[in-house]
């Protein structure tokens, strides 16, 4: 398997923490997000990851490197213009050939990282695995609809008005070659942008088997300025009662 790694994007949202700095190597817990997401591939046995850049391509490659202190190998891939999620996979084809990868959002982290995932995902014969968790806004999110009684996904819709339930997407995704019939079958969306909750809709429709996990622990998105403010708190509270409890 290999790893994406999504790191371009402009992180205006998040101006002024983030006005010299890609938001992902903006610290948590005193180590930047990006190398959180690093270390939380490689722990779970993946060595071959890409990562996508776009303006802030130079400070990533001078904070990431070739990877060598994780024991990894990293591959940029520059996309020029921040044209949305499946644009960042599509442009990484190349890279990614046809082998199953996990695709992870440089600005995302869970608690307990993903090496369960992966191992649920290489022992299965799922076409995709996408993780949900529930939330208190989900209109700020991508959104999944759950059949009650079987699970399966009814139907998964980006950043939705009147959302169909409090289940948002994470930003951690897991696919097989079928997402590259998906990526070239879809337009953009209303904000311009190609979207990988469209394209696993797609799949969806397409009849390919799309597990939803759905995950309990604390997860970290720090794509907004509150989110941002958020996780530092968060990553304050745990290193003060760490100290504490020296
Ligand atoms: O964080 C989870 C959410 O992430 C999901 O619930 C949504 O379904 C998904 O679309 C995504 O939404 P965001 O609006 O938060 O994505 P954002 O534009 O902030 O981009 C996420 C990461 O991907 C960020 O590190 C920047 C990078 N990125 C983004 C775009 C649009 C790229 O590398 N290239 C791009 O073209």
């Amino acid at each position: 398997m290999k790893g994406l790694i999504l790191s371009g994007g402009k992180g205006t949202r998040l101006y002024p923490i983030t006005y010299t700095s890609a938001k992902q190597l903006v610290p948590v817990a005193n180590k930047p997000i990006l190398f959180r997401v690093v270390e939380a591939i490689r722990d779970a046995g993946i060595q071959d990851i890409g990562i996508v850049v776009g303006d802030t391509a130079a400070e990533v490659k001078e904070a990431v490197g070739t990877g060598r202190r994780w024991d990894v190998k990293i591959t940029y891939i520059q996309q020029d213009q921040p044209l949305g999620l499946a644009h960042a996979v599509k442009i990484s084809q190349d890279f990614l050939g046809n082998d199953r990868f996990v695709m992870f959002l440089g600005d995302n982290v869970i608690e307990g990282g993903i090496s369960g995932l992966i191992r649920e995902f290489a022992g299965s014969d799922y076409d995709c695995q996408i993780v949900l968790t529930p939330v208190d806004n989900p209109s700020r999110y991508g959104v999944a609809e759950l059949d009650p009684e079987t699970h399966r996904i009814i139907r998964l819709v980006e950043k939705p008005r009147n959302p169909p339930s409090n289940l948002a997407l994470v930003g951690i995704y897991m696919f097989d070659e079928c997402i590259w019939g998906a990526v070239n079958a879809i337009k953009p969306s209303w904000r311009g942008e190609l979207e990988i909750t469209d394209a696993i809709q797609h799949l969806v429709d397409q009849g390919y088997k799309v597990h939803p996990y759905v995950h309990r622990g604390w997860w970290i998105d720090t794509g907004e300025p509150d989110k941002m403010l958020e996780a530092m708190t968060w990553s304050w509270t745990r290193s003060s009662t760490a100290s504490r409890a020296t």
